[in-house]
């Protein structure tokens, strides 16, 4: 059974016979999202905070309603500290730029792992070469988890910035979030960084009980569409850092010579905002709500067994990663004898759509010692059944490939 019915998504509906398992990339959409979307542009469309009219003044309600529709579901009390962005890359961004660049001195250092996507990596890494800082990356343990002993050592008084992810998006480790910030407070005065884009999807985040500093989110990976995601940080650090961009709307007032910011959250989004992205995210965390978080992790951790358990039956499959009770709904695997571009064109031609490749996270494969993976991923619209095609796809890759006609790499 699905949590969500495939008739509630139109292109699942519309491909019936589509096995969609790459949900960790983006997910689908639901019809209320669509309809929000349309609506908004259809009814209510304007620039918002220009206009004198009513409908601008409209098109500023439904984005400022949708800004507080999101802050209650992630648990953010003000929500005027949570800045919409494209989404998590651009939120990350943001800090490196507007904090780091400020804060970040030579010599400092900067604490990341081995376990990030590149989104929560390169930032890093270029703000602590910008400003002869040093990375340093803490090691992961044999089951591809932060190894919390390594950082500690890596943890002192001139670490200025702590950044990892909640989930993994290579191999769905959940990180112990709240652990590490109290390790982090108690040894440093660092800001603490959370990448949350796989883990605001996939179960309840309050991001005031999470005791991180920034915690950033994408719409597209939570039934929303793809454009907005958001950035949501404590008031005190906000209000002390410049803008990460400048422009319309941003400001409180321009002289020749000088600017002034304008309030949160709108000195940090600059331009003409994504209010139909805004909108659309909003129904879609209703629909989240409407289906219940617990039960959304619920249900993913049903397929996720299910899955661990039918690919643990094909010899020659390995599963790389922790154990399914600190695991989101994410299994990266390995295929002796298959590479994964092959093994994912293959079940392409079956119906079964997974993603294959270094997932953003060549530094984890680097860790993990392949090149690649095949990554299957879970959301409220997948059944037990596309698990079970998923292992029959491939039990038929590997026939494909053991036949001495088979192209051998
Ligand atoms: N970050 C996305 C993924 O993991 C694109 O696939």
């Amino acid at each position: 059974m699905t949590l969500a019915p495939r008739s509630e998504f139109p292109l699942l509906a519309g491909n019936p016979d589509l096995c969609y398992l790459d949900s960790a990339a983006t997910s689908q959409k639901p019809r209320a999202v669509l309809d929000a979307m349309r609506a908004y542009y259809e009814h209510d469309n304007a620039n918002p905070h220009r206009g004198a009219y009513e409908l601008s003044v409209r098109a500023t309600d439904r984005y400022q309603e949708s800004r507080d529709r999101i802050a209650r579901f992630l648990g953010v009390p003000d929500s005027a500290t949570l800045i919409f962005t494209r989404g998590t890359t651009e939120s990350l961004n943001l800090v490196a730029a507007a904090w780091g660049r400020a804060n970040v001195r030579a010599g400092d250092g900067i604490v990341i792992t081995g376990l990030e996507h590149h989104a929560n990596f390169v930032p890093w890494q270029q703000l602590a070469l910008e400003k002869g800082a040093t990375l340093r990356i803490c090691d992961l343990t044999p089951t591809g988890e932060i190894d919390l002993d390594c950082l500690t050592g890596l943890l002192d008084a001139r670490t200025r910035i702590v950044a990892f992810n909640h989930v993994s998006n290579a191999l769905g480790s959940i990180n112990p979030v709240r652990e590490i910030a109290t390790l982090v407070r108690e040894r440093c005065g660092a800001i603490i960084v959370c990448d949350g884009a796989q883990s605001a999807p996939h179960f309840p985040v309050r991001f005031d009980a999470l005791g991180v500093d920034f915690y950033a989110f994408s719409g597209h990976k939570m039934l929303g569409p793809m454009g907005i995601g958001g950035l949501v940080g404590r008031r005190s650090l906000l209000e002390r850092m410049g803008p990460y961009q400048t422009g319309g709307d941003m400001i409180e007032s321009v002289l020749d010579d000088r600017t002034t910011w304008n309030v949160l959250p709108h000195k940090f989004e600059a331009g003409t905002p994504n209010v139909a992205g805004a909108v659309g995210l909003a129904a879609a965390v209703d629909y989240l709500d409407g289906l219940g978080m617990d039960r959304v992790a619920e249900h993913e951790r049903l397929i996720l067994e299910a899955a661990i358990g039918s690919l643990g039956e094909l010899e020659g499959v390995h599963v790389l990663g922790p154990p399914v009770s600190r695991r989101s709904g994410v299994v990266s695997f390995v295929v002796d004898e298959i590479h994964p571009h092959d093994l994912a064109t293959v079940l392409d031609q079956q119906g079964v759509c997974v993603r294959a490749g270094h997932h953003c996270a060549q530094p984890l494969m680097r860790r993990l010692g392949v090149p690649a993976t095949t990554r299957a991923s879970f959301y409220v619209y997948t059944d037990v059944s596309d698990v079970v095609r998923l292992a029959e796809g491939i039990a038929r890759a590997q026939a494909m490939f053991a036949s001495p006609s088979a192209p051998r790499r």
